[in-house]
């Protein structure tokens, strides 16, 4: 029998719909292709809901998500929110809730034209960000207190020894796949003495791992060398929040936001697939934003769920588009949104 997979999809706000529905064109010609099948359900989760409901999603409402096998989700945020409210509670929410502990961001240029950096080429950059996805300085939304010239404002960085060894572990697991096996630990542990905690642990799980090199740089630098020498990176582990920091430079080093993927994963349990990019609100409804991201997140879904090979033609036909310039770019306005998604769509269907 061939397998089937129940998928949930969330579309968003913005232009989450459009890169979905592109996203989903083209999961349907691999499903042609590749013979496998997902009974989808859409979930209209957006901030138009917390405008007429004050929120955009219960606890409840993610506890739901545990009975799918994984989730596709476009983007969320609207001008009509508080700033980072729907974020927080549907992202956020999903990541802590679904202990979607492993933030995965591949890192990789499709073709040289995409490249800003002087002097590198396409092949320079091929890196994968594992950033820890449910502690630091995201657990809790911190306070402010006193007033006037008095007001504190104050989050704890809080990492604990389970929540750094299972992405560190999951990590090293990673680098044995990659090309130059070698993985490098991102901190701050300089100025942020607690940060020690990662560095001792990467040391203690490093010595399971013979076969990785490892090293350890900090983030101010490894920002420095990303856009030096990419080259030098493989795979990467560090923390929340400068995963999220060093993710965006990441995608821009490959030609902009439009193109970078991330999957929310919890090993072996229901897990989430998004383009890195927001909600783009500008941009909305023309039909110009562009799809890779989230065909990027269809693939490292379709590779999440064990269908490798159809992840890797949706991966190929993504280079070959671009690489033939019959895709124009992956900035909003270089192309109609349908029409990438039919090159993608086609290339896969063979
Ligand atoms: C990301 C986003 C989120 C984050 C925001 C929307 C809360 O920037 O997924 O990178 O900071 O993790
Ligand atoms: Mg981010």
């Amino acid at each position: 029998m061939s397998p089937s997979f129940r998928l949930a999809v969330i579309a968003g706000d913005g232009i989450g719909p459009e890169v979905i529905r592109a996203a989903l064109r083209v999961l349907d010609a691999a499903e042609q292709r590749f013979g496998f099948s997902t009974v989808r359900e859409e979930l209209g989760w957006s901030s138009a809901r917390y405008v007429s409901w004050g929120r955009p999603v219960t606890p409840g409402d993610i506890d739901g998500l545990r009975s799918f096998d994984a989730i596709l989700f476009g983007a969320i945020g609207d001008p009509r929110a508080p700033r980072g409210v729907v974020e927080r509670d549907v992202i956020l929410g999903m990541r802590r809730q679904l202990d979607l502990y492993v933030n995965l961001r591949p890192i990789v240029a499709y073709d040289d034209r995409l490249v800003p950096l002087k002097g590198k080429r396409a092949e320079d950059i091929d890196l994968v960000v594992v950033r820890e996805n449910t502690e630091d300085v995201y657990t809790q939304t911190g306070k402010i207190t006193g007033s006037g010239k008095d007001e504190v404002a104050e989050v704890p960085m809080r990492f604990t020894r389970p929540g750094i060894e299972r992405v560190v572990r999951y990590a090293f697991e990673l680098a044995r796949t990659r090309p130059d096996r070698h993985l490098t630990l991102v901190d701050k542990a300089n100025a942020i003495p607690v940060q020690e905690l990662w560095r001792r642990i990467f040391d203690e799980i490093g010595e399971e791992f013979a076969d990785v090199t490892r090293d350890a740089m900090y983030v101010d630098a490894a920002c420095m060398w990303l856009v030096l020498r990419p080259e030098q990176f493989d795979t990467i582990v560090t923390t929340n929040l400068f995963g999220d920091i060093i993710t965006d430079l990441g995608a821009a080093i490959c030609g902009g936001l439009g193109v970078a993927a991330s999957g929310n994963i919890n090993p072996g349990k229901v897990s989430m697939f998004e383009p890195i990019h927001g909600s783009a609100p500008k941009y909305a409804g023309k039909g110009v934003a562009s799809p890779i991201g989230a065909i990027g997140a269809v693939a490292l879904m379709l590779e999440y769920l064990g269908q490798s090979e159809a992840s890797r033609a949706i991966e190929d036909a993504v280079r070959a588009g671009l690489q033939s310039s019959r895709i124009k770019g992956v900035e909003a306005g270089s192309q109609k949104t349908e029409e990438v998604a039919n090159i993608v769509a086609m290339a896969v269907a063979g």
